[in-house]
């Protein structure tokens, strides 16, 4: 079983033969698009292993029929393309990630991560999954709110927000990427008050990780009080960077109830209006608020899997 297939680690110099079977692999994504994001874009502290299966010699020119990307526990991707399927490879390629790390997680990595779980359209990768003894431990959902003709985002309707929340003491605007201290401040409010990992994600959201450019400028807006200290930010392409994915956001507790969610939610959305996946809320939890807020529905639902 895999005699015929090499492994070896990916590299940069491998990204169109990546993106050639993420695309065919997994259709319901546009891993292609943010391949370079999931393979080589870093996973804060987890280290890992990104692992290309080759039929017959890995040189030059090799087809690349199956792959693993490894964070810690987290397996970010893994899949085989469709013509060598049933042979042995993907349980080649999670013994790999077996021996790296265990127990096994399936997708959900914080931080960089392509889904946060397998979409449940995957039955190949369910009955895989089943087959080498990983258990359902969660279903999560993402959440799509419809930037064309909605009547809940639009400019006039986030102006009218701006200048509400402004009456009430609070500065709405993009964060400027350029200022140092500005940029510490907002990562301090994220890494302090919710996670170090939306840290992470803010951060590359603001641009300060390389990556694509954005068109609009760094995918972050905050609110800030009047001695210019942030209370409150929501960004976009901070993860899956170029799809126009919405999140993370947060509200000091202080500072909770005076619509700067809303307000900082549809600043966002607006940005990415022309994005492949422009509107995706991603991993979500108040879903009754993104509902009122902005009109996202249950847009794709996923399986966590861990072994054991
Ligand atoms: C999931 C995937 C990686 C499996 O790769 P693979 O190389 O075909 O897996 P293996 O050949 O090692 O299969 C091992 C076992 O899993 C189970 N299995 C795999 N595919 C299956 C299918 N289509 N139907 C039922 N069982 C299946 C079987 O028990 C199989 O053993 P068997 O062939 O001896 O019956 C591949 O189907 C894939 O890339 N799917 C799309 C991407 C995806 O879902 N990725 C997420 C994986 S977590």
């Amino acid at each position: 079983m895999g005699a015929r297939f090499a492994l070896r680690p990916l590299s940069p110099a491998d990204l169109p033969a990546v993106r050639k079977l993420l695309s065919v692999s997994l259709p319901h994504d546009r891993a292609d698009l943010v391949a370079e994001e999931k393979l080589f874009g870093g996973d804060g502290v987890r280290s890992g292993q990104t692992i290309g299966a080759f039929v017959g010699d890995p040189g030059p020119g090799a087809e690349l029929a199956g792959l693993l990307c490894q964070a810690g526990r987290w397996i970010k991707l893994l899949c085989v393309a469709p013509a060598y399927r049933r042979q042995g490879l993907g349980t080649l390629l999670v013994d790999r990630a077996r021996a790296w790390a265990r127990p096994l997680r399936i997708f959900d990595h914080p931080g960089n991560y392509l889904s946060p779980g397998l979409d449940v359209r995957y039955e190949e990768g369910h009955a895989f999954l089943r087959a080498r003894g990983f258990r359902p431990v969660g279903r999560i959902e993402n959440l799509r709110a419809p930037l064309l003709d909605n009547p809940l985002v639009t400019p006039a309707r986030a102006k009218w927000l701006i200048e509400a929340a402004a009456r009430r003491g609070y500065t709405v605007r993009r964060v400027d990427s350029s200022n140092d201290a500005e940029v510490q401040a907002v990562l301090d409010l994220v890494g302090t008050h919710f996670s170090p990992v939306w840290a992470l994600e803010v951060a590359r959201a603001l641009g300060r990780q390389g990556g694509l450019e954005l068109p609009e400028g760094p995918g972050v807006h905050a609110a800030f009080v009047r001695n210019g200290e942030p209370v409150a930010f929501a960004a976009h392409d901070g993860n899956n960077r170029g799809l126009g994915w919405f999140g993370p956001m947060g509200t000091h507790i202080q500072h909770r109830g005076q619509g700067l969610g809303e307000v900082l939610l549809l600043a966002c959305l607006l940005d990415v209006v022309s994005r492949p996946e422009g509107g995706v809320i991603a991993w979500v939890g108040p879903v009754d608020f993104y509902r009122r807020a902005c009109g996202a529905a249950v847009d794709r639902q996923f399986v966590v899997y861990e072994e054991g």
